[in-house]
């Protein structure tokens, strides 16, 4: 058991906020384990370079070794140290998307890191965070800094330092606190097809839409969407993730007739004596009738779902919710980030009505 310490930094100006982050970067620096805020959901930081460190983070997570970490920057003239050289196209999107939740994957420079980080793999994921304590916080341990989600493997992701509590006090030595996330759904993952091609290995942050304007060609790969038996190329995206402790599934058609299908499901297991959960759009949220019903916001804003959705899947948990049923949203936009994580916490159950 180890004692995890909690700074909150809230509100902390610029030298304040040096200040309160010293002794985390200090102990990020000397191996040990601390969570942390981006713009994304809470990471769980090592010392990308030593395997003592990194081996930890597997250890606290529960996650399995075959499953590489992305490594966070916070400036590009790290890079060198780390990669070899890579496409112009590689730097183009880091222009325009750095600091950001864009993670590109490039080849490793041998040596660079610890393996544990790559799993073996020859590339490794890097991404900048766009996040003011994120980036402080890794100027100051001076190190590259490996990071997956703060939870416990199989949870959601943590978008609250007291989701990282939950998950993982007295396993890990701190979480920096300075409150919620923005996005609320991880980085999109990217691997370079070629000079021009972009392959988007996890759909994340940074939507398709915005990758086609850097490169037209960037397309979604059809193994972190639709067939999870293919070999995916995302080593991570294979595991069931994000698994609320209920079943959940995930419903799609006409509005319509997918709050009729809901309810319908809702008072058959309710029937059963089960505890009951839905995942609602606020235009249908009163159509429903169910032991706990929470609202991803407005269909208009899928941004606002997707900072919502992981808290959502936690407070299910928190009730007893032995059955949920999530309406599904369009794949535009963020909501295709929203759709891939949905469809992994329902263990791909997707029901077209
Ligand atoms: O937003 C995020 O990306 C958050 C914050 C903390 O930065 N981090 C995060 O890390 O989501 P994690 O470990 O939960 O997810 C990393 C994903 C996994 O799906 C993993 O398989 C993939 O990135 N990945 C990492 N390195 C890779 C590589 N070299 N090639 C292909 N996929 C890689
Ligand atoms: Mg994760």
């Amino acid at each position: 058991m180890t004692i995890t310490n909690v700074w909150r930094v809230k509100q902390a100006g610029g030298e304040q906020l040096g200040s309160k982050l010293s002794e985390a970067a200090r102990q990020l620096r000397e191996g040990g384990l601390i969570a942390f805020p981006t713009e994304t959901v809470y990471g769980l930081g090592a010392d990308a370079r030593s395997t003592a460190a990194v081996g930890r983070i597997f250890a606290a997570k529960g996650r399995p070794s075959d499953n590489p970490l992305i490594v966070h920057i916070a400036h590009r003239k790290q890079l060198d140290e780390l990669v070899l050289p890579y496409p112009q196209l590689a730097a183009a999107l880091m222009d325009r998307f750095w600091p950001g939740p864009l993670t590109i994957v490039l080849p490793v420079r041998a040596g660079a890191l610890s393996p544990l980080v790559t799993a073996g793999l020859s590339t490794v994921g890097i991404r900048m965070p766009d996040h003011r304590t994120a980036l402080a916080l890794l100027v100051q341990a001076g190190c590259p800094v490996a990071a997956p989600s703060a939870n416990r493997s199989g949870r959601p992701s943590p978008t609250l330092a007291e989701h990282v509590l939950e998950d993982l006090d007295g396993r890990i030595d701190g979480v920096v606190d300075d409150g919620p996330t923005g996005v609320g759904l991880e980085s999109t993952v990217i691997e370079l097809d070629g000079d021009y091609g972009i392959r988007i290995l996890r759909p994340g942050g940074i939507t398709l839409e915005a990758l086609q304007q850097a490169a037209p060609g960037a397309a979604i790969d059809s193994a972190s969407l639709e067939e999870p038996e293919a070999a995916p190329r995302s080593p991570g995206m294979k595991y069931t993730h994000y698994a609320p402790q209920g079943e959940l599934e995930l419903v799609q058609g006409d509005p319509e007739a997918v709050a009729a299908y809901i309810q319908g499901q809702v008072e058959a297991a309710r029937m059963r004596g089960e505890v009951t959960g839905v995942l609602a759009f606020e235009e249908r949220l009163a159509r429903y009738e169910a032991d706990c019903v929470l609202s991803l916001g407005s269909e208009a804003d899928l941004g606002a779902a997707a900072h919502l959705l992981y808290a959502a899947l936690r407070e299910f948990d928190g009730a007893g919710a032995q059955r949920i049923w999530a309406e599904a949203s369009s794949g535009q936009g963020i909501g295709a980030a929203l759709m891939n994580r949905l469809a992994k916490a329902a263990g791909n159950r997707i029901i077209r009505v």
